[in-house]
């Protein structure tokens, strides 16, 4: 297709967002090869208690062990390759017991049990423990890498994108410390990066989000507008980021007096966004199922103290980020339809108010053309 000239930035061609190569690529070279976000430990409270989720294509089980440690493995039982934990989240009594042949593990992946295995036949069972997954902790969200031997994820952090991320707020509030009040799973039918993409710049915040452009500020203009810093905040007359603009808990108690009514936020990444107004940290990790196919797991977290009143109830946020989020779904899947699009085989531009869209089309494309070390 013919373009006329301009000065504004190319975005990545259609391809990019369809083409099983491409996904098949970014699978390989950024999701088994980076450290991915797989959610908070508040999920994960008490040994025994797990969570399964897809990095790299491959069914990841993270457990709680018995020594309180939190462990990863590929989710394969090493006799004959059965799944071992189906379901998305549950709590083992102590081990993990194969339901095919019964083989049974400890929760640190050790082989235990080998039913009517003879000694003739010699099985080594320290040769045969479920297989390891590198897993970091980074206030309090869990980071799974498939590579052999990965970097640090600290080095990953401090690269951040695309401004240098500024965690401050988020280390303020206690991020390690707060507690899941909501976790609802979105499946969208989109490629993840244009869910990234969209969370990347608030052009769209307007004519997508006018309940939110009420709510919240929109962003002021691009040049004071760092990314999803502090360039939003709650709207006069409204006490909170809830459905009705009242408060019904206390503010996190760490923010600064200053920063209770700003709305700010970072995408890490390759999957996460966080973000953090009043009372709520909302973590996102973004999960490509398929080159048109995301799961968006997103968990509101909360200040302890107010998840354990009995009165505790966060659906007053959380049904105000769902309606948007719903917002978002519904224009990113209308881009995604027209990805294939012959309009589209040289992709599209970026205009200033989405400035930060261009780093992450240059950490897609360094990503795909550079080779594994
Ligand atoms: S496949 Fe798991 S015990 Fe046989
Ligand atoms: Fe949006």
């Amino acid at each position: 297709m013919e373009r006329a000239k301009t000065f504004l930035t190319s975005t990545l061609p259609g391809r990019y967002y369809y083409d099983p190569e491409i996904y098949a690529l970014e699978q390989q070279r950024i999701f088994s090869h980076m450290w991915i976000c797989v959610g908070h430990i508040g999920a994960l409270p008490d040994p025994g208690m797990y969570q399964t989720t897809i990095v790299g294509g491959e069914n990841i089980l993270v457990v709680r062990g018995q020594d309180r440690k939190l462990r990863a493995f590929l989710n394969v039982c090493r006799h004959r390759g059965t799944r071992l934990c189906a379901e998305a989240t549950g709590k083992l009594k102590g081990s993990v017991q194969c339901r095919y042949h019964a083989w049974t593990y400890g929760l640190d992946g050790q082989l235990i049990g080998t039913p009517n295995v003879s000694r003739d036949e010699q099985l080594e069972r320290t040769a045969f423990s479920l297989i390891p997954v590198a897993l970091e902790l980074w206030e309090g969200l869990i980071w799974l890498n498939l590579a052999e031997d990965p970097p640090p994820l600290a080095k990953q952090l401090e690269e951040g994108l695309p401004a240098g991320p500024d965690f401050a707020p988020f280390l303020r509030c206690g991020l390690g410390q707060l507690k899941p009040g909501k976790t609802i799973a979105y499946k969208m039918r989109i490629n993840w990066k244009v869910f990234v993409e969209n969370n990347l710049e608030c052009y769209h915040c307007r004519p997508v989000h006018p309940e939110l452009c009420n709510t919240i500020l929109p962003p002021i203009p691009h040049e004071e507008n760092a990314g999803l810093r502090k360039s939003v905040k709650l709207a006069d007359g409204v006490e909170a980021y809830t459905i009705t603009g009242k408060a019904s808990r206390p503010p996190l108690p760490g923010l600064l007096p200053e920063e209770r009514r700003d709305f700010y936020g970072v995408i890490m990444v390759p999957n996460v966004l966080l973000t953090v107004i009043y009372d709520r940290v909302s973590l996102q990790t973004f999960h490509p199922q398929g080159p048109d196919a995301t799961l968006i797991n997103s968990t509101w977290l909360f200040d302890p103290v107010a998840v354990a009143s009995p009165d505790f109830d966060p659906m007053d946020t959380v049904a105000l980020d769902d309606f948007f989020i719903q917002q978002d779904k519904e224009v990113c899947e209308l881009v995604q339809l027209a990805m294939r699009s012959r309009a589209y085989q040289s992709g599209g531009v970026y205009t200033a108010n989405e400035i930060h869209l261009g780093s992450f089309r240059d950490f897609i494309l360094n990503k795909l053309e550079r080779e594994i070390e």
